[in-house]
């Protein structure tokens, strides 16, 4: 097969929280278009549908390589532990091309209400454990690596009780720009994406008059996205198309958030 069939083959990347939603759909795109992929879960009740998705890779027609681990990126160790297993499955020779940071967390709560705990649980993964994740993946990532930070349009947008979620999502686009700065000089791309609302288990727990009023004001059909619209960008970004394209934010949202 052509290079333009399969832009990624010969790619190796690594997706986190991957079993469900975002993550999975970003991982099945990369390997349709034949990339090898790591994917990560973390819950014990997720390992069926995280070998289901590997399962569903290496059923493609040109037998992409797929591998699932489960760890939990929200503790200080979780991101080298990761890459301790990924060593040893790879007798040392771990070598990674791009890698998403999407697993992450939402928290509805009232300024008033919120405590310690709330915090740790939203920035202990959204933000810390992608930058422990990122600083761990960085010896291992080839030149012209890709790094993608899921965000959300909740970065640019003031959902009322949601205040952890969206600071967090923020803070992935200063950190994007300047990881941007800091990696350039190899190739490597860091980019930010920033989805609107799509079915998945994370936008049941959103309040329907909050999805609603996306809706109505998503130029593209009035809808919520899916899945694939945003994996399609995420992948498109990934092989060398999206070679010239760094430090940015780019908003995959039908137009609900203009930048
Ligand atoms: N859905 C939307 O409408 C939407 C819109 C904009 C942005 N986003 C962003 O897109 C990303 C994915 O969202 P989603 O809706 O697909 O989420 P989701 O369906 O809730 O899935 C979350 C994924 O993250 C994993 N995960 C959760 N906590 C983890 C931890 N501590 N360590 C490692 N992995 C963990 C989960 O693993 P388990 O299955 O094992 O629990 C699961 O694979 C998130 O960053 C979210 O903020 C989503």
């Amino acid at each position: 097969m052509s290079d333009y069939s399969l832009p990624l083959s010969n790619k190796v990347a690594l997706v986190t929280g991957a079993s469900r939603g975002i993550g999975k759909g970003i991982a099945l795109e990369f390997a349709r278009r034949g990339a090898t992929v790591i994917l990560t879960y973390v819950s014990q009740s997720s390992e069926t549908l995280a070998r289901e998705v590997c399962q569903a890779i290496e059923a493609l027609p040109h037998k992409p390589r797929a591998h699932a681990v489960r760890v939990d990126l929200s503790t200080v160790d979780g991101a080298q532990l990761l890459i301790g297993r990924l060593l040893e499955r790879s007798e040392g020779r771990l070598k990674l091309d791009i890698l998403v940071n999407n697993a992450g967390v939402e928290k509805a709560k009232s300024l008033a209400e919120l405590t310690v705990d709330d915090y740790d649980e939203v920035y202990n993964l959204n933000i810390r454990g992608t930058i422990l994740l990122t600083q761990a993946v960085l010896p291992y990532l080839s030149s012209e690596g890709r790094i993608f930070n899921i965000s959300s349009i909740a970065a640019r947008t003031p959902f009322k009780n949601f205040s952890l979620y969206c600071s967090s999502k923020t803070a992935l686009e200063g950190l994007t720009r300047v990881w941007a700065t800091e990696l350039g000089g190899n190739g490597t791309t860091v980019n930010c994406i920033e989805p609107g609302p799509v079915q998945s288990d994370m936008l049941d727990n959103i309040p329907k008059d909050i999805v609603n009023l996306q809706k109505a004001l998503t130029p593209i059909g009035n809808r919520i996205g899916t899945v694939e619209e945003v994996a399609n960008i995420v992948a498109g970004l990934a092989s060398k198309d999206g070679a010239w394209i760094t430090g940015q934010t780019i908003s995959v949202s039908g137009g609900y958030a203009m930048y």
